[in-house]
C-alpha cells in the first residue's frame, strides 16, 4: 500500500513539473519554427540584414510593442543595438495570443536575456491595440 503512495506522488510530482515547464517548451518550439530562420536558434541576427534578439536593446525597451510586431510585421528603419536594419518583416496572423505570450516570454529569457515575464492578460491588451 504504502509504494503504491509513493509511487503515486512520484508519478503526481512528474506530471506537475513537466506540466510547469510545458509553455517555455512551447515558446521555444515556436521560436524554432517561426522565428529561427531569420533571427537563428541563438537570437543573434543576421549581420546588416536582420536584428538581434539576443541582448537586444530594443526588445528590452518595446516590450509592449512585441506582440504586434509577431502578429503584424514590421518595416521601415529600425535600430538595434545601435545598428540600422531596414528590411520588412512579415507578420504571423495564424499565431494565438497563447502562442504569442510563449513566445515572448521564451526570448525575455533565452539567450542571457532576463527582461521578466509578460502575462497573457498584457499581451492580450497589447494585441487589442495593434494598427490594424
Ligand atoms: C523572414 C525573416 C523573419 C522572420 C521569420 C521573423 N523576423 Fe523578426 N525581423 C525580421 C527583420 C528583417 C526585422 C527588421 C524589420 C525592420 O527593419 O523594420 C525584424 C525585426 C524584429 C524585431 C524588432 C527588432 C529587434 O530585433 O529587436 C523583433 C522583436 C522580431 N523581429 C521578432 C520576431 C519574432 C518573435 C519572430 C517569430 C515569431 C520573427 N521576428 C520572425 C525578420 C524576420
Amino acid at each position: 500500500m504504502r509504494s503504491n503512495l509513493i509511487l503515486f506522488l512520484f508519478l503526481l510530482s512528474f506530471f506537475l513539473f513537466d506540466c510547469e515547464s510545458q509553455p517555455h517548451r512551447q515558446g521555444q518550439i515556436l521560436y524554432q519554427n517561426f522565428c529561427a530562420n531569420c533571427h537563428m536558434d541563438d537570437g543573434s541576427g543576421l549581420a546588416g540584414n536582420i536584428p538581434p534578439l539576443a541582448q537586444s536593446d530594443y526588445v528590452s525597451q518595446n516590450q509592449g510593442q512585441l506582440a504586434c510586431i509577431i502578429r503584424n510585421g514590421m518595416e521601415g528603419q529600425v535600430v538595434v543595438n545601435g545598428k540600422t536594419y531596414q528590411n520588412p518583416m512579415a507578420g504571423i496572423p495564424q499565431l494565438s495570443e497563447f502562442e504569442i505570450a510563449n513566445i515572448l516570454n521564451y526570448i525575455n529569457q533565452a539567450w542571457e536575456n532576463d527582461y521578466g515575464y509578460l502575462p497573457l492578460k498584457t499581451v492580450r491588451e497589447n494585441l487589442e491595440r495593434c494598427k490594424q
